[in-house]
């Protein structure tokens, strides 16, 4: 196939992706109840995100939001404390203009989270808050009626704060059965208008009180939960089995591209065994079960999961339909660097470089397509790439990003070059963020990934004005164009 042919598959899915509580704001309208990351306040490159608590003496303070809380301590929020999961950038109230956007530039798809707390306010109602689903459907309807297919992500790194203080989150296994009691809700509401489905985001990256509701996370109780999120997910399988039969479901996994730091052997090594573990969760949720020598990826974490009878067979019989990753940047594994899981030293061998130090890397991104393909046998979805970077609003209303064109134009011809010259079944691409957002790892505005500017700083001041960057014409002519013109 030559250049000139080369283009996405018809039916191809291309548009954006958000997270609830990101962007949707809201806080405490429509009966939305708390959320363990609204405890989560704002920070920077330096100073991470941070949640807030009292401890058993009435002490008040603030940790690293992945570590855990101090003995005793609740999650507590205080006045002089700003928590940008409260207004985020506002979608609730913007979500008619924010979806005419998205169709002027032709998107097939829009991935949203929807809100665990605004459908079941602390976690434990027996019923969902109707009001959370009306909004919900209002969203659903109008992408639907705008040729834009609604993606939606079930659980975004969140839960109501009432199962964090009932059941210590993912950590509880009970907290499965209320998980898919807010699955029936969406599936009963939305089921038959939303033909993709996220279980979870990222099982594989989340940490902490905030993200998993683990109060006092260590990395035996990371798999534990993980086991629980395991078999959450494949039990909202066979639920949407039921209830939706037309629709499709997934999970989306983290999915860094790894290269050794060197040739040495104990670092190619290294490199292999971080892998692994990243699959041994990708694996355990796609059909093949955990990794033969799953005891032994435990036990080098000090875990020892308990599993109930009849989870192995559930894993096996509900596997997700298509495998969906996000993928950002590379990073360097070394003998002895002590990382676990995900993350790593910074690609040195990648010229270019985010301003938040992210390696540019557009062929990892083909690589890991083409190792799930290889591995997985399942359609891809690339689920979440972009580029955080520092956007000027000129007086004139414009905002030149050549930057993010340049960096989603390469990453897209990756994603082409791998369709199309390496037969790798993709069937969508979502750019994370096409509305500006909050940052999750830094809990800035300043790190701005979208296609449309939002007018908002770190502390929450602006007036939420939506302004069209010169991206935002580029990815229109990707999307008409269904991937045939990547040019910057
Ligand atoms: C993904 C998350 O891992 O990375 C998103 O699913 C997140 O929630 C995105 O926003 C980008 O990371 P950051 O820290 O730049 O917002």
């Amino acid at each position: 196939m030559s250049i000139a042919e080369m283009r996405f598959p018809d039916g191809f899915y291309i548009g954006g992706a958000t997270s609830d509580w990101q962007f949707e704001g809201g806080f405490g309208e429509g009966g939305r109840g708390l959320l363990s990351v609204d405890f989560a306040t704002d920070g920077n490159r330096e100073c991470p995100r941070q949640v807030t608590w009292m401890d058993a003496e009435g002490n008040r303070g603030k940790s690293h939001w992945e570590d855990p809380l101090p003995k005793g301590a609740t999650l507590t929020m205080f006045d002089d404390e700003y928590y940008p999961s409260h207004r985020a950038v506002d979608f609730y109230h913007h979500w008619r203009e924010d979806i005419a956007d998205m169709a002027e530039m032709g998107f097939t798809t829009f991935r949203f989270g929807t809100c665990w707390s605004r459908v079941f306010p602390t976690g434990l109602e027996d019923e969902p808050n109707q009001e959370g689903l009306d909004f919900y459907e209002a969203v659903v309807d109008e992408l639907n009626a705008r040729g834009i297919a609604p993606l939606i992500t079930i659980c975004h790194d969140e839960m109501p704060l009432g199962l964090v203080e009932r059941y210590n989150g993912w950590a509880g296994r009970k907290t499965i059965g209320r998980y898919l009691r807010y699955c029936r809700a969406l599936f009963e509401r939305l089921g038959d208008k939303v033909p993709l489905w996220l279980t979870f985001n990222e099982p594989n990256a989340i940490r902490g009180v905030c993200m998993m509701g683990i109060r006092d996370q260590s990395w035996p109780t990371y798999w534990q939960a993980i086991h629980h999120i395991a078999v959450a997910s494949s039990s909202a399988v066979r639920l949407g089995r039921e209830l939706c039969p037309g629709a499709r479901f997934s999970t989306m996994f983290a999915m860094s591209e790894f290269y050794a730091a060197s040739p040495r052997p104990a670092d190619v090594w290294a490199r292999y065994e971080r892998r692994h573990e990243q699959y041994a969760i990708i694996d355990a949720m796609t059909g093949g079960g955990y990794p033969h020598n799953i005891d032994k990826v435990w036990a080098s974490f000090d875990a020892d999961v308990r599993k109930e009878p009849g989870d192995d067979e559930l894993l096996a019989a509900y596997p997700l339909d298509f495998v969906s990753f996000s993928y950002y940047r590379s990073s360097l594994v070394s003998d002895g660097d002590g990382v676990r899981l995900l993350g790593g030293a910074t690609n040195t061998y990648c010229d270019e470089k985010t301003p938040w130090g992210w390696a540019v890397d557009p062929l990892g991104l083909r690589l890991c397509l083409n190792e799930l393909y290889d591995r997985y046998h399942k359609p891809l979805f690339v689920i979440e790439n972009g580029m955080g970077a520092i956007d000027e609003l000129e007086e004139d209303g414009s905002v030149h990003d050549n930057y993010r064109i340049d960096y989603l134009s390469k990453h897209l011809s990756a994603i082409r070059d791998a369709i199309c010259v390496d037969h790798v079944g993709c069937i969508g691409y979502t750019m994370w963020g096409n509305v500006d957002l909050v940052s999750r790892s830094t809990g800035e505005m300043a790190k701005r990934y979208g296609l449309v500017y939002v007018d908002m700083d770190d502390k929450g001041n602006g007036t939420l004005r939506r302004v069209r960057k010169d991206s935002f014409w580029w990815f229109k002519k990707v999307c008409e164009s269904n991937g045939a013109d990547l040019s910057a």
